[in-house]
């Protein structure tokens, strides 16, 4: 009786041991994943889905993702003031619409009242697209006038990027309006290379570790 007493004090004793070192792991996993979210999302994420941290390739690839970001079908859309571009001159927008506070025009001059679904035949016409409009106001994404440096920093900074994390940033190159640029309507250039291999050189760059060139 006694020595089958003991045993079960070392039986319950064992299971509390378990259940004290489960909650310490629990704990420390739980403190791990909070310092994960605070950390540098940048650094983090990218980290997470890394082939490799390879500044080189990673800058490298930044290098070609600059070269449609500034070419006309995108910064036409991404500019300094609040007017849209058009032409492969990038010149301010005929009768000159506003963005308005959620980028979509303002009272007549409402970028949908033009710019309708899908793109109309022939030349001059607007280009079309179910969401067509600029960033809002308190999101400008500006890409005009930004040195390679500037916009690979601004676009991996969620206070300027539309609260976009690592994941989100690789999925935009999908993005509606960032594929219209490849469809421009008629007598429009594209942009200076096909969108699988923007697409490419966009996911390299940011997997690479997103880093901004010198
Ligand atoms: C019709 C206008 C329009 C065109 C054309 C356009 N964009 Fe944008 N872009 C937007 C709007 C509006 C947003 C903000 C909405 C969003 O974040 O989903 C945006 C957001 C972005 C963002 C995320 C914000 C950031 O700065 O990190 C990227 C990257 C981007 N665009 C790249 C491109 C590229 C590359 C092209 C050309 C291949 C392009 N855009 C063409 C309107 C446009
Ligand atoms: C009154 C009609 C009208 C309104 C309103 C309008 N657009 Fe346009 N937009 C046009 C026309 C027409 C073109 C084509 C011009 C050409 O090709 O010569 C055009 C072209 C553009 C282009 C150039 C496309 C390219 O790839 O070069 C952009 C960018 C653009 N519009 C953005 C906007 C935005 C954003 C708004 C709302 C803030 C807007 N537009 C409002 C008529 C309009």
């Amino acid at each position: 009786m006694k020595w089958r007493s003991e045993n079960k004090m070392q039986i319950v004793l064992s299971a509390k041991t378990i259940i004290v070192l489960g909650t310490i792991l629990s704990i420390v996993a739980i403190v791990n994943s909070g310092f994960k979210i605070s950390h540098d999302i940048s650094i983090n994420e990218s980290a997470n889905n890394a082939v490799s941290m390879d500044s080189i390739a990673s800058v490298k690839a930044f290098e070609k993702v600059y070269k449609v970001l500034m070419s006309p079908r995108c910064m036409n859309c991404h500019p300094a003031g609040d007017i849209p571009l058009q032409g492969d001159d990038n010149h301010l927008h005929s009768m000159f619409p506003k963005r308005g506070e959620d980028g979509k025009g303002i009272y007549a001059m409402k970028c949908q009242n033009c710019h309708q679904s899908a793109n109309l035949s022939g030349l001059h016409t607007p280009p079309g697209n179910p969401n067509w409009h600029l960033p809002p106001a308190e999101m400008r994404m500006v890409f005009q006038g930004r040195t390679a440096r500037q916009l690979a920093k601004q676009l991996v900074d969620q206070k300027q990027n539309g609260h976009k994390n690592m994941k989100q940033l690789i999925d935009h190159a999908s993005d509606g309006l960032v594929r219209s640029a490849w469809n421009p309507g008629e007598g429009r250039t594209t942009p200076p290379m096909s969108h699988d291999d923007f697409k490419k050189a966009w996911v390299e760059w940011i997997q690479k570790g997103a880093y901004a060139p010198k």
